[in-house]
């Protein structure tokens, strides 16, 4: 070899070139593990470190850049248009099956045609994105498509490239050989919370809102600079594989996902085996159940036949193949009209613009009206009172109006009229400078009044049991509460000769009143409806002033002592307590026997005990207890409850679906324990834990 002449590639030398390979190694771990396992090993800063390494190295010697380099992911001039790209295979669409006979009639044809008794089934969640096709040659990246109509798509490689968790270059661990082809399919999707984050922005700077995740997320991806799509937080997650050549394909259709998840390519989550169509119909509403606490938009259930070789034997009719369905869930969005806009009233008086719609059935509930939450978000959405929008529900939460779709106006439209007055009262509204909220300032607003009852009753308040909507409306209307103390100065003999008021129900009521004067100070706190204050920064003052006196008496530096108190907080709790009305009115339920202190006896706070002095943090959800019991409870057996685990936290007790936090914690060795150990570190720590699901009112 002495005599060959020298190449350009000579000019770097060889430990250059080993460090630029590791860079992109290490930085590609990076990015696998902050973006895929959302659990990142190193700082944003040591991260940033090594790509400026890299960048100054590529700098210097420009021929050691390749496209795959991590470095070339963002950069790409706009594109005037896309080229298209042809899918050598097809990517069909799925057939839908809407309840569990259908699911049934689904594989009783995958059985009767495949001849077996035996069929294994794969179940995973239909992700509301768009899908993609992603070629790897010799483990590359070098196209990425939309699946346009199937046959033909788009390209849009430059754009998928932006993508974090879509890696450049496969990294094949020890042993595993990756075909020369491979394409990877799968949906680029956003999750919501970032949707809503992108959407929030993009209202704040004018510009129009994108209706949900989905068109979010095509909008970002059909992008023709890229440095847009860059700037958009998409994600991806592979489903399954198209070309493959060079290797054995997988055999089943699990293997090519644990094959890709080696590869450290993203896959959708929580895909699971069925043996049986039982176990199918039970993943299919396990995922029903849980879809409302998805961090993802999934409309559906995909099923598929897991054995590869049969799925294709099945073939398809259509654009359908019998080897997978869609079990799709209702829909929780659904268009419908807005008739008129009426505003309520809060309890801290301000007026929240209502949508009156044409009524329409969500997910098996009839819907006739919709937040619009403020006057801002009318504006934002640029409504008109008989327009079409896009209404969504999701599980218990409030119906709301995320879009409009002006294409249909037909003239006929008129704008919402912003309330001078309001609307219960006729007290002239006020709003203002920075807020995005109108206020009735009248303090004896009757309708401020029943939402500070209904709060003040309410079940994480003073619990009052059988004080629902209805009756403390009524009270309020009838006169017979005119303030909250008087909730403890009922003229009972009035009320029994109310229509349908026996004496028993009388005599509850008057017992559930009665029996709420006692409730935990924090829990008074917070049934004040003090701005700023929920159950957590209530029993933050509780725990920290301990005595209505001591609070009432504290200043505003005193109150930004509190940890997690900011200026606004603390400003909006000394001024409640300034206002000689608020006085008044604790002094009134003071005389009335009402409890305004932390109990006295440290009882409340046992030295001893498995959870005394601990730092715990919760995540996911419980079965036997709501968030707000267990912290409490916890907190009677003497343990700090935290938000965040960090190497001080002594146990994470871990629910159904926990987050980020679980991660955390094995990631940093704490003990993850489960809702049976916390119940057993109460019961040990002398704590009575009611763990029947408590009566709902
Ligand atoms: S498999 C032959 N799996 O749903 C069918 N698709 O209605 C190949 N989708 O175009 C699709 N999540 O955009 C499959 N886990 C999943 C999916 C999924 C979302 C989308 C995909 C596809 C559409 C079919």
């Amino acid at each position: 070899m002495a005599d060959r002449p020298p190449t350009v590639q000579d000019r770097v030398p060889p430990e250059v070139r080993a460090r630029v390979e590791e860079l992109r190694r290490l930085i590609h771990r990076y990015n696998y593990e902050y973006y895929v396992l959302n659990a990142p090993t190193v700082s944003d800063a040591e991260y940033d470190a090594l790509m400026l390494e890299l960048r100054r190295l590529e700098e210097q010697y420009p021929e050691l850049i390749t496209p795959d380099s991590p470095t070339q992911r963002v950069g790409a001039p706009p594109a005037e248009g896309f080229a298209t790209v042809q899918h050598e295979i097809p990517m069909l669409s799925l057939g839908n099956v809407f309840s569990d006979a259908e699911i049934r009639a689904w594989a009783e044809r995958v059985y009767r045609l495949s001849g077996r008794h035996e069929v294994e089934f794969v179940t995973e969640p239909k992700l509301d994105g768009l899908a993609v096709s992603l070629l790897y040659r010799d483990g590359v990246l070098v196209r990425g498509a939309t699946r346009g109509d199937g046959y033909t798509g788009e390209d849009v490689t430059n754009n998928v490239r932006t993508i974090r968790m879509i890696p450049l270059r496969l990294y094949p661990p020890e042993g595993v050989q990756i075909p020369r082809i491979l394409e990877v399919r799968g949906e680029v999707y956003m999750k919501i919370r970032d949707f809503e984050k992108l959407n929030r922005e993009r209202g704040e700077q004018g510009l129009p809102l994108f209706a949900n995740p989905r068109n979010a997320a095509a909008g970002s991806l059909r992008q023709l600079d890229p440095n847009v799509t860059a700037s958009r937080p998409l994600r991806f997650a592979a489903w399954d594989i198209g070309l493959w050549e060079g290797t054995e394909p997988p055999a089943t259709h699990v293997q090519a996902l644990d094959f890709l998840r080696q590869l450290q390519i993203p896959v959708v989550p929580d895909y699971r085996v069925c043996r049986t169509v039982d176990e199918v119909i039970e993943e299919c509403h396990r995922w029903q159940e849980r879809r409302d606490q998805l961090e993802f938009e999934a409309d559906g259930v995909v099923i598929k036949v897991n054995d590869r070789a049969l799925y294709q034997a099945l073939g398809v009719v259509g654009r359908e193949p019998r080897g997978a369905t869609a079990y799709k869930f209702p829909a929780h969005e659904k268009t419908t009209i807005v008739r008129d806009v009426i505003w309520s009233v809060g309890r801290t008086g301000k007026l929240t613009p209502v949508a009156i719609l044409e009524p329409v059935e969500i997910g098996g509930v009839i819907v006739e009206r919709a937040t619009l939450h403020n006057e801002e978000e009318i504006k934002r959405l640029g409504l008109l009172i008989g327009d079409a929008v896009v209404v969504q529900r999701r599980g218990d939460v409030i119906p709301k109006v995320v879009a409009t779709i002006p294409q249909r106006r037909d003239g006929d439209e008129r704008p919402v009229d912003i309330p001078q007055h309001c609307p219960v009262c006729s007290a002239h509204t006020i709003r203002l400078e920075g807020e995005v909220d109108r206020y009735c300032p009248n303090p004896n607003c009757p309708a401020r009044l029943k939402a500070s009852l209904r709060h003040f009753a309410s079940r994480n308040a003073m619990d009052i049991e059988g004080l629902g909507e209805k009756i403390s409306d009524l009270f309020v209307d009838l006169g017979i509460v005119r303030s909250l103390p008087d909730l403890y100065e009922i003229d009972w003999q009035r009320v029994l000769q109310l229509e349908g008021f026996g004496p028993k129900k009388v005599e509850n009521l008057q017992k559930a009143i009665e029996a709420s004067k006692n409730r935990p100070f924090a829990r008074f706190l917070f049934a004040l409806g003090i701005r700023h204050v929920g159950e957590r920064n209530a029993q933050l003052l509780a725990d920290h002033f301990r005595s209505i006196d001591r609070l009432m008496a504290a200043t505003i530096d005193e109150l930004l002592q509190i940890p997690g108190f900011g200026p606004a907080v603390a400003q909006s709790v000394y001024e409640f307590f300034r206002e000689p009305k608020n006085r008044e009115m604790i002094e009134r339920f003071r005389k009335l026997g009402v409890r305004m202190a932390e109990e006295e006896a440290p009882a409340a706070m046992p030295v001893q005990g498995p959870l005394a002095g601990k730092t715990v943090v919760l995540t996911g959800r419980l079965e036997s207890l709501t968030r707000s019991q267990a912290e409490e409870l916890l907190r009677r057996a003497g343990a700090h409850v935290t938000d965040s685990v960090s190497r001080k936290t002594d146990f994470v007790f871990a629910g159904a679906d926990p987050g980020s936090k679980y991660v955390r914690a094995q990631q940093l060795g704490v003990p993850i324990l489960g809702e049976e150990d916390l119940l057993r570190m109460l019961r040990e720590s002398g704590i009575e834990v009611e763990t029947a699901a408590r009566s709902e009112r």
